[in-house]
């Protein structure tokens, strides 16, 4: 089968690779027929992800029709149509028993705090992804979910992170009736989270990046007020001032480690890696956000010292939440709402690009070139 396969830093292609197959009871195999990039993937593609390892296929955003199953998947057969979670999560463990389907205890060989990812490096796994055109899927008989006929496939494969993510990042806020919410980033993950803000009560959602044709997008799509944060003079200084001094009720962190807007992190943090990125986006958060207010973070760090402002979490009073989405809890009230009309996941997409020209489209996306927020893959045709 065809495959994307990780080069090195910045180097990605598709080559053939053998046919995934089933290795335990509990596996099937899928045809994929839409896989996403996503902004951790960036993370990557940019090397900035420890044991990436050198022909891994990535990609855990993926939709697929089954070819096969194990002897344990009772409930998918041959021809079903289904989404499957970036999570790999047994559905059985002390976590997943909690519904942390994100923090499964079972299905990471390699780390404990995070469960298994497909095609995110060996520290989630070191499974193989869903940018090719088969899939092998572990613990299919709990985490593949079954697309309705009435879905857009394009809702469907952005269920398997961006929506799940977006509103957990919300859900993780805590946000009150009234309250006002502060998104940082535009990608897909800060432009359904401030969708998704809205449906927990927010009055008043505001969202910062530096690229104009994304806040552009999440201005009508979330809608949401957009600043971009180079034409400030000091991010923290401009927030405090918008809330009548006081600072945002809720903060939510959809950059993660590679955010841009600091020389110093950006020296230290991307250049030397004296520490895990770039963390600018959360030390705004932490400090817009209101004494005795949430800060919610979904954009992914690496796991050693970043240079946050621990001190100004403790003095405010801050509650800190984070995590990896557990896409599986979400999926019945998002399938919900995708079906009012409540929300329309499908409008981020922009590029729809055959898995031959992956790289060019890694390259796209990371220098965030043509418009692009969300492209998708089709790697068996359309
Ligand atoms: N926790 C989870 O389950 C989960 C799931 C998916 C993605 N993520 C993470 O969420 C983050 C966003 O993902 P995405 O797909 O939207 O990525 P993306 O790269 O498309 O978007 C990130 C956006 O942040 C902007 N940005 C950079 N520095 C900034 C700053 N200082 N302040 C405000 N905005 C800034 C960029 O311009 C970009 O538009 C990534 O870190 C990704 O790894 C987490
Ligand atoms: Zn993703
Ligand atoms: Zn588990």
């Amino acid at each position: 089968m065809r495959a994307m396969d990780y080069r090195g830093p910045y180097r990605v292609r598709v080559d053939d690779k053998p046919m995934p197959q089933i290795q335990h009871p509990r596996d099937a195999i899928v045809k994929v027929t839409r896989s996403c990039i996503c902004g951790s993937d960036l993370h990557l593609y940019h090397g900035m992800v420890p044991d990436t390892r050198i022909g891994q296929t990535f990609g855990h955003e993926f939709t697929g029709i089954v070819e096969e199953v194990g002897p344990e998947v009772g409930n998918l057969k041959a021809g079903d149509h289904v989404l499957v979670p970036f999570n790999i999560a047994c559905g059985q463990c002390h976590f997943c028993k909690q519904g942390l389907f994100g923090n499964c205890h079972e299905s990471n060989p390699s780390a404990t705090a995070v469960g298994g990812i497909f095609g995110y490096s060996h520290t989630a796994g070191g499974f193989d992804g869903g940018q090719a055109q088969y899939a092998r899927v572990p613990y299919a008989d709990f985490g593949p979910t079954l697309i309705p006929d009435w879905m857009d496939a394009d809702d469907a494969v952005l269920l398997t992170d961006v929506v799940p993510t977006g509103y957990q990042a919300a859900e993780m806020g805590g946000i009150q009736k009234g309250d006002t919410v502060v998104v940082f980033g535009a990608g897909p993950i800060g432009i359904m989270a401030a969708r998704c803000a809205w449906l927990f009560g927010a009055g008043r959602v505001i969202v910062i990046d530096h690229i104009d044709y994304r806040l552009e997008f999440v201005k009508n799509f979330a809608p949401a007020e957009v600043y971009n944060f180079k034409e400030l003079d000091d991010v923290v200084t401009f927030m405090k001032k918008t809330t009548d001094g006081l600072g945002a009720d809720v903060c939510i962190d959809a950059v993660g480690a590679e955010a841009t807007g600091s020389m110093l992190q950006t020296i230290l943090g991307k250049r030397m890696k004296l520490e895990a990125g770039s963390a600018i986006a959360l030390h705004w958060a932490i400090n817009s956000v209101k004494k005795g207010g949430i800060v919610s973070i979904v954009g992914v760090y690496g796991p050693t010292g970043n240079l946050v402002p621990i001190g100004n979490v403790v003095n405010k009073g801050l509650t800190l939440r984070g995590n990896q989405a557990a896409v599986k809890r979400h999926l019945p009230k998002l399938i919900d709402h995708i079906k009012a009309g409540h929300i329309n996941p499908k409008a981020m997409i922009t590029h729809r690009v055959p898995l031959d020209d992956i790289a060019d489209a890694y390259h796209m996306f990371s220098d965030k070139l043509d418009n692009m927020i969300k492209p998708v893959l089709l790697p068996n045709g359309a």
